[in-house]
C-alpha cells in the first residue's frame, strides 16, 4: 500500500502547477517541511513489516529527491522570470517617449496661407479636374491649337487620346467658373498642375493658385491692389514690388510681379537682394470671356496665376524644388504651421 501510494504522490507532484512564489511555499510546506508529507513517509517507516522496510526506505529517499529537484527547478526559473520583469519594469515616474504627431508639408502650409489671404478679401475657392480637354486648357485661354504660346505649357498627351491633357495650370478651372456662373464671380483654384519641365525650379507636378476677378467696371488699378495686398500679407508689410510688363495669351495687359528680397547667389556664395518674380497676371483678355459666356462689353475682370512652390522657395529661401518630393524628414521637420 505505501509503495502505491509514494508512486501517486510522484504523480500528483509532475502536475503540479507552480506559478508565483506563493505557490512555491505552499509547495515546500505542503511536501518538505517539518510537517510535511516526506516526513510524515520517513515517519511512517517505523510501521512498514521489517521485510519491506529497506525497499520502503530507497522509495521514499527517491521521492524526495524528485520533490527537492522539483523545488530547485521551479524557484530557479521563478527567480528567472522576476529578472526578466524586473529588466521591463516601468518606471512611471520617468518621462514617456515622446510621440511625433508631424506637421504640415510646406507646401501645404504656404497653400493655407494664400487661401487665407485671398479668402478674407472674398474670393471663394473652386477646384476642377486635374484631366481636362484641349478646349479648357489651351482653346478657350485663346491658345488655340498650333498657337505658339502652347510651347511655353508643353504637357502630357494622352496618345490614344489626344485632345485629353493633364492641365498645366488651374486656369482651366477658371473656364468652368465662368462657363457656369454669371458675374460678379470672385474666385481662387488652387490645384496640381502638370508641364514637361524639370529641373532645380521647375518640377513635371507642381500646384498653382489661380484667381479670377470679374465685374462690372473691374480696372488695372483693383488687380493692382489686390496684388500688393496680397503680398504684404505673405512676405511681410513694407515688401516692395513692382510690375513688369509681361505676356499671357489669355490676358490684355499681362504684368509679372516681383518683390524685392533675399536670394542666394551661388557666385558670390552670398544672399543678395534682388527683384524675385512671384507671379503672372492681367485683365482677362475679351476674347476669353465671350469664349466662356461672359458678355465682354459689360464684364471686364483680372486674372493672376501663382506658383506654391515659388512661393515657398522665395519666402523660405529654398533653392531646390526638388526637396518638397523627396520626403526627407530633416527637410520636412523644419517647417512649423502656424495655424
Ligand atoms: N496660367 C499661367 C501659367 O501657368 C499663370 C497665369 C498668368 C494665370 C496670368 C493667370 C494670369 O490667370 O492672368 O503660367
Amino acid at each position: 500500500m505505501a509503495i502505491e501510494s509514494i508512486n501517486a504522490y510522484r504523480d500528483e507532484i509532475v502536475h503540479q502547477d507552480i506559478k508565483n512564489l506563493k505557490d512555491l511555499e505552499e509547495f515546500r510546506l505542503k511536501w518538505l517541511s517539518k510537517k510535511g508529507i516526506l516526513a510524515e513517509l520517513f515517519s511512517e517507516m517505523k510501521n512498514v513489516p521489517a521485510e519491506e522496510r529497506k525497499n520502503y526506505g530507497l522509495e521514499v529517499n527517491s521521492l524526495k529527491q524528485f520533490v527537492e529537484q522539483r523545488f530547485d527547478e521551479f524557484s530557479e526559473l521563478l527567480q528567472k522570470s522576476k529578472e526578466v520583469s524586473a529588466k521591463a519594469n516601468i518606471d512611471l515616474t520617468l518621462d514617456g517617449t515622446p510621440i511625433s504627431i508631424g506637421s504640415s508639408h510646406p507646401l501645404t502650409i504656404i497653400r493655407n496661407q494664400m487661401v487665407d489671404i485671398f479668402a478674407s478679401l472674398g474670393f471663394v475657392i473652386s477646384e476642377g479636374p486635374e484631366i481636362v480637354d484641349d478646349w479648357h486648357n489651351f482653346t478657350a485661354l485663346n491658345m488655340p491649337e498650333d498657337h505658339p504660346a502652347r510651347d511655353m505649357q508643353d504637357t502630357f498627351f494622352i496618345s490614344q487620346d489626344p485632345v485629353t491633357v493633364m492641365r498645366t495650370h488651374t486656369s482651366s478651372v477658371q473656364v468652368m467658373v465662368m462657363q457656369s456662373q454669371a458675374p460678379p464671380i470672385r474666385t481662387i483654384s488652387p490645384g496640381r498642375v502638370f508641364r514637361k519641365d524639370s529641373d532645380a525650379t521647375h518640377s513635371p507636378v507642381f500646384h498653382q493658385v489661380e484667381g479670377l476677378f470679374v465685374d462690372e467696371a473691374v480696372s488695372f488699378a483693383d488687380l493692382k491692389q489686390t496684388l500688393f495686398y496680397f503680398v504684404q500679407e505673405m512676405f511681410g508689410e513694407g515688401t516692395k514690388t513692382r510690375f513688369r510688363p509681361s505676356y499671357f495669351p489669355f490676358t490684355e495687359p499681362s504684368a509679372e510681379m516681383d518683390i524685392l528680397g533675399l536670394r542666394y547667389n551661388p557666385e558670390t556664395g552670398k544672399q543678395e537682394e534682388t527683384w524675385i518674380e512671384v507671379l503672372g497676371c492681367g485683365m482677362v483678355d475679351p476674347a476669353v470671356l465671350d469664349n466662356c459666356g461672359i458678355d465682354s462689353r459689360k464684364y471686364s475682370g483680372f486674372a493672376f496665376g501663382i506658383g506654391i512652390e515659388r512661393m515657398a522657395m522665395v519666402k523660405y529661401n529654398i533653392q531646390d524644388i526638388r526637396l518638397f518630393y523627396e520626403n526627407d524628414l530633416r527637410f520636412l521637420e523644419q517647417f512649423v504651421s502656424e495655424v
